[in-house]
């Protein structure tokens, strides 16, 4: 492992469906840190990221995403930190992510068509969730690449066995 990692937060990031939540939140049970959830501290915060991108627009959004991101990427003791899909637009972000432990989820077209429904909670991808989807994803698979330091490339499988290829990977 890389020791020095241990004072530094495990930043989780990746598209949309990729586990960011609940691996990370299985991942911080393993490691005995706490778990941020980057939207639902959003959430808590503002109300429902859908109603917001209505009232707001998301340019709105992305600047309230940055400057919760960087609040939370500050915290007090190493922790596990998931952020939402489209942090890592955010020229600053991917700047404070470059000082971090950061771990990229992947997944395949046929997996975020299982997990996606009907994507009503995630207005990005608005009435056609799966080609939104992929062409979202291919606009930003360069940067979540960029800002990985551990790609964890799609599997299938339970949780924990995703929570132990990132730990191994550490
Ligand atoms: C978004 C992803 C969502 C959420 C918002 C926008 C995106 O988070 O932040 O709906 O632009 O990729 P998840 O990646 O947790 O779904």
């Amino acid at each position: 492992g890389r020791t020095q990692d241990l004072a530094r937060n495990i930043v989780l990031i990746g598209p949309m469906g990729s586990g960011k939540s609940t691996v990370g939140s299985a991942l911080a049970r393993r490691l005995g840190r706490p778990h941020v959830d980057t939207d639902h501290f959003f959430v808590a915060r503002h109300g429902s990221i859908a109603e917001y991108f209505t009232t707001h627009g998301e340019e709105a959004f992305r600047a309230e995403e940055e400057k919760v991101v960087a609040e939370l990427l500050d915290s007090p003791r190493p922790s596990v930190i998931s952020l939402g899909g489209g942090s890592i637009l955010s020229p600053r972000t991917r700047e404070t992510l470059s000082s971090q432990l950061v771990v990229m989820l992947d997944l395949t077209e046929q997996q975020a068509r299982q997990r996606l429904g009907d994507g009503s909670t995630r207005p990005v991808l608005g009435d056609d969730p799966v080609s939104s989807w992929l062409r979202i994803y291919a606009e930003r698979e360069a940067l979540y690449r960029e800002c990985a330091d551990v790609v964890v490339p799609p599997a299938e499988g339970t949780i924990d066995e995703r929570v132990d290829t990132i730990v191994s990977a550490l």
